[in-house]
């Protein structure tokens, strides 16, 4: 068996793994990774975590850090909006990093804008704060997308434009591809309309065909592709698939810096988008007299105020330690991980026979990405609650995600929430609703999952503990 490299390997993981590299043949090129783990990320093994949540937030590299101190320690930064020494230097280093990005996405810099943002929820706001929604447009959107993509729905709404949502289909959650043509062949060429959707669903792991920009574009949609949580361990090519706006996070691929996001958009379609107002960095001239401002082309028109720029220099070296890995890598990696542990988790059983995890999403491997989300079952057949599961796992240092994740239409299907009851018990007085009074509304029904991910620095031994963590749930 060869442990090399993974030296962590106790008891539990040294039992499978010689098994796991003979079913996963293509693991043994990621090798490489275990010794990135020990040299880039020791405080994993040091302090005893195993870190399962790389959707929530990915984990920077020792590297990464020392050269940024390094290059701040021995820089000196100016405000990037001025003309002076230091304001010439900072800005020079802000653009090399948004040539980085372009990039390290393959997008030509003809076609695209990277604009800066603090993360990915803003770049998705830019969006839909500006896109031209009018009455009878409209925004159709995937069940599964993001709390951050579905608030877009209110500033269509309230200029009068129409929502919809394309279902996803329980258990896979998939969203069948003749489904969606239906929606998308609503409205006409005259009306603007917007299509959201994420490349990577947080929620179930599900790749969503990447073959829907394309089409969408071809009947009159603009397409906005969330690409948060498919990055990280995805190549995403803007040469091949061209998105009109594309929402990231930096700290979701490279953990460092957090607070910085972008928006990459076509040219063309940043013409498309009128923004609700003006700022600070933003204008070439603004008058109060004159009662007038006339905004500034490409990115600056969308950045608004001073923007991160100590922190935008750690991009460019998060992007440079990513390639030099190789993000390919990091996805076979994640992908037999992963796989492996759909497998295993659900071939754990109670004593009568009954499963100790309930998926929600694919199992297979076939277009989709390293995050699992489950549910724990007792031998009667009763859920677990994530709360519970949850205070378990930290007493084994387990890192991972519970509730619903911000994804909320993704969670209502997969739990099996109707809409009748999602109504009922969203009659709350006020805009305020605390959590529980919703859980006691539902009571009954499990009202989240727990969602365990994968990344970067994810070995072996990570995923083989949390099988026996979930295995420890089975009732003879
Ligand atoms: C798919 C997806 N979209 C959007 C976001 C929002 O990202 P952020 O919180 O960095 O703005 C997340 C965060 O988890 C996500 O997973």
């Amino acid at each position: 068996m060869d442990t090399k490299g993974n030296g962590a390997l106790d008891g539990a993981a040294r039992e499978y793994y010689g098994e796991f590299l003979r079913d996963y043949p293509e693991y043994a090129a990621t090798l490489k990774l275990d010794r990135v783990r020990a040299e880039e990320y020791p405080r994993l093994d040091r302090q005893g975590h195993i870190y399962l949540d790389y959707t929530g937030g990915g984990l920077y590299s020792d590297s990464q850090i020392r050269r940024h101190m390094e290059f701040l320690l021995s820089s000196v930064l100016g405000n990037p909006h001025s003309s002076n020494p230091t304001s010439i230097f900072t800005t020079e280093k802000v653009e090399q990093c948004r040539k980085a990005v372009l990039d390290f996405f393959n997008a030509p810099p003809e076609e695209y804008v990277v604009i800066f943002t603090s993360n990915a929820s803003q770049a998705l706001k830019l969006v839909g704060e500006a896109y031209p929604f009018r009455k009878g447009d409209r925004l159709l959107l995937s069940f599964d997308n993001h709390n951050s993509v579905l608030g877009i729905r209110e500033f269509d709404r309230a200029r009068g434009a129409i929502t919809e949502y394309v279902p996803i289909v329980p258990p896979d959650l998939r969203i069948s591809d003749d489904v969606l043509l239906s929606y998308l062949e609503k409205g006409s060429r005259d009306q603007n309309r917007l299509f959201a959707y994420p490349a990577q669903s947080n929620f179930s792991g599900v790749q969503h065909p990447l073959e829907w920009i394309d089409r969408a574009k071809a009947l009159g949609w603009d397409v906005l592709l969330d690409a948060a949580a498919f990055v990280p361990t995805n190549r995403l090519d803007l040469q091949k698939w061209r998105p009109d706006y594309t929402a990231v996070s930096f700290y979701k691929i490279f953990g460092y810096p957090t607070g910085v996001g972008a928006l990459i958009a076509r040219r063309t379609a940043l013409e498309k988008l009128h923004r609700p107002w003006f700022a600070g960095g933003t204008i070439t001239v603004a008058s109060v007299q004159a009662d007038q401002y006339y905004l500034a082309p490409g990115a600056e028109g969308f950045e608004d105020g001073t923007p991160n720029y100590t922190s935008l220099t750690a991009v460019c070296m998060g992007i440079e330690h990513i390639e030099s890995i190789g993000l390919d890598l990091i996805h076979t990696r994640t992908e037999c991980l992963s796989h492996w542990l759909i497998t295993r988790l659900l071939e754990l059983k109670h004593g009568n026979g009954e499963p100790v995890i309930r998926l929600y999403g694919p199992a297979e491997r076939r277009m989709r990405g390293g995050t699992v989300t489950i549910n724990v079952y007792d031998r009667k057949g009763t859920v677990v609650d994530h709360q519970v599961v949850e205070q378990e796992a930290n007493k084994w240092k387990i890192s991972l995600r519970t509730g619903c994740f911000c994804n909320p239409g993704a969670g209502e299907l997969a739990l099996g929430l109707s809409r009748d009851e999602m109504i009922r018990c969203m009659n709350f007085p006020g805009s305020r609703m605390p959590l529980e009074v919703f859980r006691q509304c539902i009571d009954g029904k499990s009202t989240g999952a727990v969602r365990i991910s994968l990344g970067i620095a994810s070995n072996f031994t990570d995923v083989a503990q949390f099988l026996r963590f979930a295995g420890g749930f089975r009732q003879d």
